[in-house]
């Protein structure tokens, strides 16, 4: 056969192909998925849309000089560090910077060996499940939760069990029963997933005697927690209670973390920080030959030279004045037909719709009306919400000049859906 016969044969084979029928079992069960974070379909929005579903950072905050600096003064020092494979736990001054942060302000005396640098927060969600979870092993988790990590569970086959949350967060109380339950039935239990801190998407953060309570369960029943934290530093005005990595004295507890929330999405940079023995295990699971240690060293300037303390500073007033001004806006025009608690920090408002009224429906004629918010049940295992119907708006993105303008949209398209004016 001449090459343009294996040519021709091999476009025969794979032209216009069902590539699904390659994957895996877990990948198949993912693309069967829409996605959750695609708008309604077949939907146009009739004006410019004001983006209240992403969880990112005011992109006017950006502290690109700050960065750039820091840029300017790693590529200028001599060596070729920052340009080489960097395997293992990620660069050791970062590390050490994370540990100098936690010691202060958790009241943890950690040094770097505490902490292993991941992809972001969800990069180390995925190292952990990879490590962990073998097909068929149950991860609790409280519910709703982030529906990214929820996809994760999914990839690696995990059989997730979920505990209802209310304003205080988990119900711990019920989280006993389903393990007695679970162990009965001969399951095993890898890890208990929460979010402790500023909860995506119910904003609800996990009060002390929960937090204590979670960990007497998780001690008696000798069961691991991964405490995702991407939001906990972003607290407005009062502290939130103790962290749970502090409160168990390290041991027992995972909590990832992430430049994510409070500086950039894009940066990819986030942290596994545990006991250290424990946190190794994690590298041995890490094929990708480290990860970018430009990026690595650019963050450790940024800050050696103090300047993400401020930065952090600065974001926790910006998001209190933003969540209060939405919130404001959002009670006085659609207050006949909702409801939310507002939440000590992070990025989320969870609404209660009232009057019947459908999340999906709000949701579609609401981006109609030119804005676009999540539905709730996109946090549900079970793409069923129990409790309600809500949706989630994410306050931090979108310019403080155009909140109020969205929270009108939202009470235009209650108005219509409550009229049964519905889009779609
Ligand atoms: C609770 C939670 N965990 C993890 C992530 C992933 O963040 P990243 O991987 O950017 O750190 C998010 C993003 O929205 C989140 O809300």
């Amino acid at each position: 056969m001449n090459t343009l016969d294996i040519q021709n044969q091999l476009r025969r084979r794979w032209h216009s192909r069902d590539f699904s029928e390659l994957a895996g079992g877990a990948t198949r069960s993912l693309l069967t998925d829409r996605g959750d974070w695609d708008p309604p379909e077949g939907i146009e929005p009739k004006r410019e849309l004001i983006r209240l579903a992403i969880g990112i950072p005011d992109g006017a905050t950006l502290p690109k000089p700050d960065l750039l600096d820091s840029a300017r003064r790693t590529m200028q020092k001599p060596g070729e560090a920052a340009f080489v494979y960097g395997f293992g736990m990620g660069y050791t001054r970062l590390r050490a910077l994370l540990a100098e942060r936690y010691s202060r302000e958790r009241g943890l005396q950690v040094n770097e060996d505490w902490f292993q640098l991941t992809n972001g927060s969800a990069g180390a969600i995925d190292l952990i499940c990879r490590t962990l979870i073998d097909p068929g092993d149950v991860i609790i988790s409280e519910s709703p939760t982030y529906m990214g990590t929820l996809r994760n569970f999914r990839g690696v086959r995990a059989d997730v069990q979920t505990v209802p949350m209310d304003a205080d967060g988990m119900l711990v109380d019920q989280l006993e029963p389903l393990i007695r339950e679970l162990k009965a039935a001969g399951r095993t239990i890898k890890f208990i997933y929460t979010i402790s801190t500023c909860h995506n998407p119910t904003g609800a953060t996990l009060s002390l005697a929960r937090r204590q309570k979670l960990l007497e369960i998780a001690a008696a029943h000798d069961i691991l927690i991964l405490d995702d934290d991407a939001y906990g530093e972003l607290y407005f005005d009062q502290r939130p209670p103790t962290a749970l990595s502090t409160l168990s004295g390290g041991y027992g507890v995972l909590t990832v973390g992430t430049f994510s929330k409070i500086l950039a999405t894009g940066l990819r940079v986030g942290w596994i920080h545990g006991e250290p023995e424990f946190v190794k295990l994690f590298a041995r699971m890490r094929f990708a030959m480290g990860l970018n240690q430009l990026i690595l060293r650019i963050l450790a300037d940024y800050m050696d030279e103090g300047r993400l303390d401020r930065h952090i500073q600065a974001a926790r007033s910006l998001y209190k004045l933003k969540m209060t001004k939405f919130a404001d806006a959002l009670e006085q025009h659609a207050g006949k037909y909702v409801e939310f608690k507002r939440p000590i920090g992070g990025f989320y408002l969870w609404v209660n719709l009232k009057q019947g009224l459908k999340a999906r429906d709000v949701w579609q004629t609401a981006f109609e009306e030119g804005v676009a918010v999540t539905p709730g049940v996109n946090f549900f295992a079970s793409r069923h919400d129990p409790d309600g119907e809500r949706i989630r708006i994410a306050y931090p993105w979108t310019p403080l000049e155009e909140l109020e303008e969205g929270a009108r949209r939202i009470a235009a398209a209650c108005k219509r859906v409550a009229a049964g004016d519905i889009a779609g």
